[in-house]
């Protein structure tokens, strides 16, 4: 089974599921890191662990259907069973969904549906929420929208800062999005599925 992972930054996803693909949690191989950004970190963390990456820039093709079609070429030249996106700062059209429906994951910072897109940490802090949390779902073509896979939340204590809730959510984040994945390459989840009960995974 391959696996591709979608990234634009840091890439602390990229290296938590590698990691547990190499402790053998998750039973796949990591085949190709697809960057949008040449600047990420993601791409050193990959050039180092020897996963093969494939820099795509939108401001190269003219079109997003040509973006996407070289993408799609990566992809089918890896055999890719699963696309997982962590922090892809990039919508996927919904020609692109369609085609591979089922078989897109994403993450993201906030108990979806609220605090959807790139600043999601920062905006549920300044609104000032006493809950939130970490979601992984199922993607479809709206932005940080799909069918929930698990949601782990975090209470905000009085003396959290900004910081120690990005560390806390980024640590949450490493826990579950490789659990996700586990199951997803397991064949344990369907889309039709809207929730996996934590007890099944986390216990
Ligand atoms: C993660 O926090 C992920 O949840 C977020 O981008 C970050 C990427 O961090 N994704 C979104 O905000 C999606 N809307 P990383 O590069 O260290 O994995």
């Amino acid at each position: 089974m391959n696996i591709a992972v979608f990234a634009s930054g840091r890439g602390s996803n990229f290296s938590a599921i590698l990691k547990a693909i190499k402790k053998g949690v998750i039973k796949a191989d990591l085949s190709l890191l697809i960057c949008d950004n040449p600047k990420a970190a993601v791409l050193t963390a990959a050039a180092r662990a020897g996963i093969k990456s494939a820099l795509v820039k939108r401001q190269d093709f003219t079109h997003k259907e040509e973006f996407e079609n070289r993408i799609i070429q990566c992809l089918e030249e890896e055999k890719i069973d699963l696309i997982v996106l962590a922090g892809f700062m990039r919508i996927l059209s919904p020609e692109f969904v369609q085609k591979y429906k089922g078989r897109i994951l994403n993450i993201h910072p906030a108990l979806l549906p609220s605090f959807k897109g790139a600043h999601a940490i920062k905006d549920a802090y300044e609104y000032g929420v006493k809950l939130t949390g970490v979601t992984v779902h199922f993607v479809d073509e709206e932005m940080d929208h799909g069918p929930i896979i698990l949601q782990v939340p975090l209470r905000i204590k009085e003396n959290d800062t900004l910081e120690s809730i990005e560390r806390k959510l980024h640590k949450i984040e490493h826990k579950i999005y490789p659990q996700a994945i586990k199951l997803w390459t397991e064949g344990k989840l369907k889309l039709s599925q809207r929730v996996v009960m934590l007890k099944d995974i986390l216990s």
